[in-house]
């Protein structure tokens, strides 16, 4: 069965199609036959985020080209797979009304996949043997998907079935990741450019002697969602405190930068593993543009051994954590085996479509 993914929630315009074998004795596997993104991140730079209606104009532009890319040697598929939400409005009606076409042309199913649950799903992207075999049962799981739209906490009970535990009050933490980027002079997206500044500070007696030190966020609070616009507000004062010599040295700027994802990665681990242990989760699942962080990797790992929680760290290959197509046809496969059938005439966009 060949699946077809089309994404086009944000800034990148995705498409891919995967082969899925179902062979009795081996089970289920995936084969990505196809994966091809064009990234706006060179036109939303100069604007440090992202603009919905020149994103959709790219999207317009650009998702016949990356279609035709994807689909060139591959004579046909069987099932296709669309984002409908969440994600910027104007941009997920390009990719919507694509498919719509499409699955009325070629007369195939078409299924509206949620973005999120697609970032979940990634984790099953398997590249090569790299994959970590599974202790044991993996549900239920705690799912932590962060990226630049989303902060997110979901039960996941089995694959389909999810519960949103908390979220964000405010900014995603990529967001906050962007934003303070942009304030320090770095380039967009923030969060490679503060993890890659924050890697290169070598004393952290620095900290001290440009006296940074962050809040974070509702750490304490015994609730599952997050708040990171206080400190993108923090940043922005200390940095406006500073004589011009110092804020752009590169010592205060690698601080800074160690600091801002210090402070993220602290709640984000925190929080995740309180889940955890409350819901006696076997297995901990990273998604979004944020879980491609080696810090905030690094740091599940070190609190799993330090708490002595036996449970499962998954999260998807570097590559397949910002936005692909590959994490939705692998998710309208999952979601095709659950029976989820929809006229394709039905299926709309929706900003705030939420999971579960
Ligand atoms: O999932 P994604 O591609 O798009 C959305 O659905 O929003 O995530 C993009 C976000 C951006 O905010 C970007 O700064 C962040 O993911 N990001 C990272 C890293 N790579 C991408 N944040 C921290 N560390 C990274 N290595
Ligand atoms: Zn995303």
């Amino acid at each position: 069965m060949k699946i077809l993914g089309i994404e086009t929630s944000c800034d990148d315009t995705c498409v891919a199609v995967i082969k899925v074998r179902e062979q009795k004795a081996k089970g289920k596997s995936f084969e990505i036959l196809s994966n091809v993104i064009s990234s706006q991140v060179k036109l939303h730079a100069q604007y440090g985020g992202v603009y919905p209606f020149l994103a959709k104009r790219e999207h317009l532009k650009n998702l016949p080209i990356v279609f035709k890319k994807a689909t060139e040697k591959i004579k046909k598929f069987d099932l296709i797979g669309v984002v409908n939400g969440p994600g910027l409005e104007p941009c997920l009606w390009v990719g919507v009304n694509f498919a719509k076409d499409l699955a009325k042309k070629l007369n195939l199913p078409l299924l509206a996949i949620n973005h999120i649950e697609a970032h979940i799903l990634a984790n099953f992207i398997k590249v090569r043997s790299k994959r970590k075999k599974a202790k044991g049962n993996i549900f239920p799981a705690i799912c932590l998907v962060v990226s630049g739209g989303h902060s997110q906490l979901i039960l996941m009970e089995e694959i389909g079935k999810y519960k949103i535990l908390g979220e964000t009050r405010d900014d995603a933490a990529g967001e906050c990741f962007d934003k303070t980027a942009r304030i320090l002079g770095l380039g967009y997206p923030g969060g490679p450019a503060i993890a890659k500044e924050a890697k290169k500070l070598k004393k952290k007696t620095l900290l001290k002697k440009f006296s940074i030190k962050l809040p974070r966020p509702m750490i304490h609070q015994k609730n599952f969602d997050f708040s990171f616009s206080g400190l993108k507000t923090a940043v922005l004062y200390h940095w406006k405190n500073q004589p011009k010599k110092i804020r752009n040295s590169k010592e205060y700027i690698r601080a800074m930068a160690f600091e801002i994802q210090e402070a993220i990665v602290e709640v984000l681990v925190k929080k995740t593993i309180r889940a955890t242990k409350e819901y006696k989760a076997k297995s901990i699942f990273l998604g979004g543009g944020v879980a491609a962080n080696e810090r905030l990797r690094r740091e599940f790992k070190k609190a799993i051994k330090k708490e002595n929680l036996n449970v499962n760290l998954f999260y998807p290959p570097q590559k397949f954590c910002t936005d692909n197509g590959v994490m939705v046809a692998l998710c309208a496969y999952f979601s095709w085996q659950r029976g989820k059938r929809k006229n394709w005439k039905k299926v709309e966009a929706n900003a705030n479509l939420k999971i579960g």
